[in-house]
């Protein structure tokens, strides 16, 4: 797709391009961007922690591994002091500057736009960021760029906002090291995008400060976990304005999905794609149920509690949204269209519909659907009970001044910034 796509120039990868430091997947990983190059396309290659082993201080300890019909063995592992040579075809020979310690470099895209690639390794696991000297090297590029008059766009590895409000909440250490700091220098030096991995997350988001100033940080989904989605953007630096877009493709070439898409072929390996068959599977096949649960959830805890298990699958996949609209006490929000509505859907397929939507952004219940008002009913019903009774354990995930209500906003509709797939914004 890429090659055959002659509007674009450049092919940028924000990190976690293989599995596990597995060494022989870096050089097939090389050979296609080999492939993108000698189609003319300029290419840029972050790493991150997926793509290497610590060694010395470092505490990522990953180790690849391959395959066996007994389990795995050891292969070659990518080593961190590795990637920059191997990668260096790939932004640091191009590059205006390269702070060599982190690996992050700067290159121009056009004229009048630059991109500062931030390799955002730290000390690879527990700080993934910059550290100090990076941090000043970042500020210098920056004022180089702004001498120079030329628009800066940055990417790196780890979010810089939290997908999700609960997300900085419950993962914070999987954020991107430092990142209050960066909210303010890219702010102060009115910097509008920073591109990111990581989550596998198709989304949007933005922040504004106090004094008005505003960035998006535009993170991308993994292929496992969509229709293979890429974002396409647009700079135009003459008008100052960017497009993106998204990409997907249906197709997976050389895999046998048995007719399926590629997203339904995939999305059944994922975690949220397997409680689809799971929920079904403990009503009426726990057999079934507990093979196919082996590897996600704690089976042998599951098998102890067969009848219990059985018994509330049966409820959850009958459950009506009318019903759950009483649960919430919401029914009388409901219209009598929305109520025979209500009536005729079962809220075990909403649910399923949000777990489809946890990766792939988007989530379609707005304010003005039955499925939202009985959730955000749920939620609030679920609110008091957790303040009447004290719950510890579910206080213990809400963030200080949020509630249960809140937070699930966030999975009900894009209450961000409208749409995961798209945004046109200024660079001024
Ligand atoms: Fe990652």
């Amino acid at each position: 797709m890429l090659i055959a796509d002659s509007q674009t120039d450049t092919v940028l990868f924000t990190g976690d391009n293989v599995n596990n430091c597995d060494m022989n997947s870096h050089y097939e990983f090389r050979q296609r961007l080999e492939k993108l190059t000698a189609a003319g396309k300029k290419v840029y290659v972050i790493y991150a922690t997926h793509d290497y082993s610590g060694d010395g201080e470092d505490n990522n300890t990953f180790q690849a591994c391959r395959y066996t019909e007994t389990g795995t063995e050891p292969i070659e592992s990518m080593k961190k002091g590795g990637l920059f040579d191997f990668y260096y075809d790939y932004g640091p020979k191009q590059a205006l500057s390269v702070h060599r310690a982190s690996g992050s470099y700067t290159v121009k895209l056009s004229d009048g736009v630059r991109l500062i690639a931030i390799i955002d390794n730290g000390d690879g696991g527990g700080y993934c960021g910059l550290f100090e000297d990076g941090v000043e090297w970042l500020i210098d590029e920056i004022n180089e760029a702004k001498k120079s008059g030329d628009y800066v766009l940055l990417a790196t590895h780890h979010p810089v906002l939290p997908p999700w409000e609960v997300f900085r909440h419950m993962a914070d250490n999987e954020l991107y090291g430092g990142y209050k700091e960066l909210w303010k220098i890219m702010c102060d030096n009115n910097i509008r995008v920073v591109f990111t991995g990581h989550t596998h997350i198709q989304n949007i988001r933005k922040y504004t400060d106090e004094n008005g100033s505003w960035f998006l940080d535009i993170s991308t989904v993994a292929l496992a976990n969509a229709a293979g989605k890429m974002r396409k953007i647009s700079v135009d630096p003459e008008k100052a304005s960017v497009s993106v877009t998204s990409l997907g493709t249906d197709v997976l070439k050389g895999v046998d999905t048995g007719g399926k898409s590629a997203y339904e072929y995939l999305y059944y390996l994922n975690f949220p794609g397997i409680w689809e068959k799971l929920i079904p599977l403990a009503a009426t096949d726990f057999d079934a149920f507990i093979k196919l649960a082996e590897g996600y959830l704690p089976t042998d805890k599951l098998k102890k509690h067969r009848l219990l298990i059985r018994m509330l699958a049966k409820r959850a996949v009958k459950i009506k949204l009318s019903t759950a609209a009483r649960l919430g006490k919401v029914r009388r929000k409901l219209s009598p269209a929305q109520k025979a509505e209500a009536k005729s859907k079962k809220l075990i397929d909403t649910v399923y519909v949000i777990l489809r939507h946890i990766y792939t952004g988007n989530a379609p219940f707005t304010p003005d659907t039955v499925e939202y008002t009985v959730l955000d009913g749920l939620a609030s019903r679920a609110d008091r009970l957790v303040n009447r009774f004290n719950i510890k354990q579910i206080k213990d995930i809400i963030p200080e001044g949020s509630s249960l209500r809140e937070i699930a906003q966030d999975f009900l509709y894009n209450c961000r910034t409208g749409n995961d797939d798209e945004i046109n914004f200024s660079l001024k």
